[in-house]
């Protein structure tokens, strides 16, 4: 790390290269069932970890509608969790995912930065699919 933060922007930590928290860390295999859908509010978020510190993997969910997109909790701006409350990660629309560490925003759909320090940066995709009611991490982390 070690970019330049005074002008809201870090080039080290944007891009193909980024990964997420310890590379220890483990993401919950494929078929782990999260939670019922019905469990995260509409639109809203959940999150999820999963190991023990340091190598913890944490991750969310965001609902809307009948889908359901999960992601790595681990901001590409400055590798900071995205929420500093339980479970808030949309902005005041609710129609974006929003970084409480310095605002950055993110499309809900691919995660892609639109707004704020980062623009074009991405947050890291765990694919998951709703199954029956409940959101199941799907095969696909990391591809
Ligand atoms: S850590 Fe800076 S916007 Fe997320």
């Amino acid at each position: 790390m070690g970019g330049d933060l005074r002008d809201g922007r870090s080039d080290a930590v944007v891009g193909p290269a980024y990964r997420p928290l310890s590379p220890d860390a483990a993401p919950p295999a494929p078929g782990t069932v999260l939670c019922q859908l019905a469990d995260i509010a509409d639109p809203g978020g959940r999150e999820f970890s999963f190991g023990r510190p340091p190598h913890e993997f944490t991750m969310f969910v965001i609902r809307r509608g009948s889908q359901a997109f999960g992601y790595v909790n681990d901001c590409p701006h400055a590798r900071s969790p995205l929420n500093w409350l339980p479970d808030k990660f949309l902005d005041p629309s609710r129609t974006l995912i929003q970084c409480a560490t310095h605002g950055a925003r993110f499309r809900i759909e691919d995660g892609l930065c639109i707004a704020g320090p980062c623009p074009g940066a991405s947050l890291l995709a765990v694919p998951v699919r709703v199954e029956g009611g409940a959101v199941v991490v799907a095969p696909g982390y990391g591809a």
